[in-house]
């Protein structure tokens, strides 16, 4: 009998990454792989589903195999194969569970599926397991920008959430605006260090009212902003757009944690890789006397470490997942 810890296989393919990981039971990662889609959709200047989904059938066999071989392990020895289930493109989100199912049935092993959504939040408590609770969870990707309050494991409450656009999907229509490329995020990041972030006072949506979100109004001032200043420094515009997104979101977050009492502050999703949003958290939390929980930035984006970790969680309170459930792109947080 091996007194090897229990591992779980997670697999992860809701949008444009094709991820596999290995997480034991008390959550060390021991392998997490992604394949990042990004230049195969970079022409396009987005995702193009049929095209994800298709990368996925290619990707996945090869990805599963290396986050296995990485973890010293030939496969049937994991307790489980836990996968995203939703939300996500269908198709993409199809390919990775027809493989967990498949690999669960043929291993048999329980199949879990996992909630994208838990996953990002799971994303912290697998660096920092003695996550002080409550925490307000700033949850911002590419498709979701929520504010919860995360009283215990599972249990969620909604806070606030965006009333438009992403906070990611803003990062990425006005770095494409900009011309600089896809994805956005890291783009605008990245063009912001070298411009002023007071060169352009655009607009903070909602900031002193309530905790939902809104940025077209933010998006559509930047390509006003542009088309009449046309000789405006494209860093500039980057390093001003990018500080109105990170003032609302940090003074929300903020607000909320005195508002509920919370111990912490914790982000989640792509965006949380930003470096600004990073910083100004970091300091809201010294200034505040909160703990801040910031998932190191490979952690933050799309992988499948995030998902086996929410797996472990899902299969210790729910058991294993029905082979005959299905996948759900509009899968929404179970809230409390
Ligand atoms: O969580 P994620 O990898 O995928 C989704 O579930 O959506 O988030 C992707 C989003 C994209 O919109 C991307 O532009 C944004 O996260 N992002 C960033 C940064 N890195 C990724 N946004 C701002 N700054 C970054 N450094
Ligand atoms: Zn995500």
């Amino acid at each position: 009998m091996s007194a090897e810890p229990a591992r779980l296989l997670g697999i992860e393919t809701s949008c444009d990454e094709t991820a596999a990981a290995v997480v034991t039971e008390s959550g060390e990662v021991l392998s997490s792989v992604v394949s990042s889609q990004i230049d195969l959709h970079a022409r396009f200047g987005g995702v193009v589903p049929e095209i994800a989904s298709r990368a996925h059938v290619e990707l996945l066999t090869p990805v599963v195999a290396e986050a296995l071989l990485q973890a010293g392990m030939a496969g049937p020895e994991v307790a489980g194969v836990a996968v995203t289930v939703g939300p996500g493109l269908i198709g993409s989100l199809l390919v990775g569970v027809s493989h967990a199912k498949a690999l669960a049935l043929v291993w048999g092993v329980p199949f879990i599926g996992v909630n994208h959504l838990e996953g990002h939040l799971y994303a912290a408590l697998l660096e920092e397991p003695d996550l002080e609770l409550p925490a307000v969870v700033l949850l911002v990707s590419g498709g979701h920008t929520l504010l919860i309050l995360m009283e215990g494991h599972g249990r969620y409450r909604l806070l606030g959430q965006t009333i438009d656009d992403a906070a990611g999907e803003a990062f990425d229509k006005v770095a494409r605006f900009l011309g600089l490329g896809y994805p956005g995020g890291p783009a605008i990041d990245s063009a912001a260090m070298e411009g002023d972030a007071s060169a352009i006072p655009f607009p903070r949506g909602l900031k002193d009212q309530g905790y939902d979100f809104s940025f077209s109004g933010l998006k559509t001032s930047v390509i006003n902003y542009v088309t009449k200043n046309p000789e405006v420094e494209t860093v500039d515009v980057a390093a001003s757009f990018q500080e109105a997104v990170v003032d609302v979101l940090v003074t929300k977050s903020r607000r909320a944690a005195r508002e509920t009492g919370a111990r912490a502050i914790c982000l989640a999703g792509g965006v949380a890789a930003n470096s600004l949003l990073r910083e100004r958290t970091l300091d809201a939390c010294i200034a505040d006397g909160l703990s801040a929980y910031l998932p190191s930035r490979s952690m933050c984006t799309d992988n499948a470490a995030m998902i086996a970790a929410a797996g472990w969680w899902r299969l210790r309170s729910d058991g294993a997942t029905p082979l005959d459930a299905g996948a759900d792109p509009n899968l929404r947080l179970t809230l409390i």
